[in-house]
Order: C-alpha cells, then sequence, then structure tokens
C-alpha cells in the first residue's frame, strides 16, 4: 500500500522537517446557519506562520459530519492520500478516528471547538501553528492541502480549505546523507 511505503521512507527524516500553512479558504453556503468573519493566515515571524479563523454558528449544531480529504499539490491537486468522513459530534465524545484525531491535537489548544455537541456561537481558531513534531503522520516533501467539508443536520454548510507545505530540512538534518 503507498501509505505505507510512504511511512516507511520517511520516518527518518521526522526530526528534521519544516511545515507551514501556504494557504487557507472558507466559505458558507448558508449565511443564516454558519457566518465566517475572518478566515487568514498571518506570518508572525519568519519562520511562524498563524491560522486564524472567527465563524458564527447561528442555529444551535447537534448533528455534524465532516468530509474530510487531503490532496498533494502536483500540476494542479491531485486526489492522494486520504478521503475519510467523521460524525463530528461522535468524534468529540471519544476520539475514535485515529487521523482526525491527529489534525485535532494540532488545533485543539488553539481553539473554542474543544467540547462536545451541541454547537452555537462564536467558533474561534487563534494563533494556530503548525507543530511536525505533533504530526505522527509522515509526509514526503510537497505541497499539501486539506479540505473539510461541514455537514450540519446532514446539509453541505460551509467548507475550510487549508494548504501547507512540509519540507525536509536537510540542511539540518541529522541523516543528511539521507536519500531517496
Ligand atoms: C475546497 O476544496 C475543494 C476540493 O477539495 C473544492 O472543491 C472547494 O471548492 C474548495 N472550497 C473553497 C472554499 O476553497
Ligand atoms: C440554512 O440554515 C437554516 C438554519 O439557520 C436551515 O433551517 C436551512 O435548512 C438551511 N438551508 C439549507 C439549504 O441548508
Ligand atoms: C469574531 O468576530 C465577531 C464579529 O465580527 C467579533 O465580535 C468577535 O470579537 C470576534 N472574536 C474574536 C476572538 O476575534
Ligand atoms: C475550551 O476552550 C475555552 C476557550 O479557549 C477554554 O476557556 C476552556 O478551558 C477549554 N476547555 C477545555 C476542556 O479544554
Amino acid at each position: 500500500m503507498r501509505f505505507f511505503r510512504i511511512l516507511f521512507l520517511l520516518v527518518p527524516v521526522l526530526d528534521s522537517v519544516v511545515m507551514k500553512f501556504t494557504n487557507f479558504e472558507c466559505e458558507s453556503y448558508n449565511k443564516s446557519w454558519f457566518v465566517f468573519h475572518n478566515c487568514r493566515l498571518k506570518a508572525v515571524s519568519r519562520n511562524r506562520i498563524v491560522l486564524n479563523m472567527n465563524g458564527s454558528i447561528l442555529h444551535p449544531v447537534s448533528v455534524c459530519h465532516v468530509n474530510a480529504k487531503v490532496d498533494k499539490k502536483a500540476n494542479g491537486y491531485k486526489p492522494w492520500i486520504l478521503d475519510f468522513q467523521i460524525d463530528a459530534c461522535r468524534f468529540l465524545r471519544k476520539n475514535y478516528n485515529p487521523v482526525a484525531k491527529i489534525v485535532y491535537n494540532l488545533f485543539r489548544e488553539f481553539s473554542n471547538i474543544n467540547h462536545t455537541c451541541p454547537y452555537m456561537g462564536p467558533q474561534i481558531i487563534q494563533g494556530f501553528y503548525l507543530r511536525p513534531e505533533l504530526l505522527k503522520l509522515p509526509f514526503p516533501t510537497g505541497e499539501y492541502r486539506l479540505s473539510l467539508r461541514f455537514f450540519l443536520h446532514r446539509k453541505h454548510q460551509f467548507d475550510t480549505n487549508v494548504s501547507f507545505a512540509y519540507v525536509e530540512d536537510l540542511l539540518n538534518s541529522k541523516k543528511g546523507n539521507y536519500t531517496k
């Protein structure tokens, strides 16, 4: 399986990667249910780009499903590593999906999206930056996009798409003689 081949190839360089956001897009398809006030990346220092999101849920949400897709950029984006759906309310009760858990652990401390359903009112992610050491899934160098499609009460209501670059920092690698 391609996934395991990648794991095998990249585990040795996990301690020497640079990972940063490159793009963030949000769109609501029903502004009477979900509104984005802010959806932006900001460079706070040479090596750190933070993601800020501020949205409001205007009608209580007790059923939420998320379609998640990860693509790798290569002459446009190509469907690639992952494509799955989670029941977000169930996930927030018990982190049953290991991949969603990795993504969630990356951002939860920067967010008020940290409780079980129902959800209502302000949804904030503030100052979120990537820490590759928490990402237990290694990737080959490249630019990736994680597209999240949110279905509230089974209706598609909004999307958030985030792109990031994952680069092996070979200069600083302890295993500088690593070859492909
Ligand atoms: C998010 O990405 C998907 C592809 O995965 C695309 O169809 C959709 O238009 C994008 N939405 C936004 C708001 O960029
Ligand atoms: C838009 O949101 C409202 C709740 O504020 C909901 O009742 C309605 O069904 C939604 N419309 C669509 C097309 O999903
Ligand atoms: C989010 O946006 C709302 C509406 O503009 C604003 O009132 C609120 O202060 C913002 N919250 C944060 C944490 O930026
Ligand atoms: C959830 O986030 C809010 C706002 O950041 C914070 O006050 C609260 O302590 C957090 N709760 C948990 C369980 O992490």
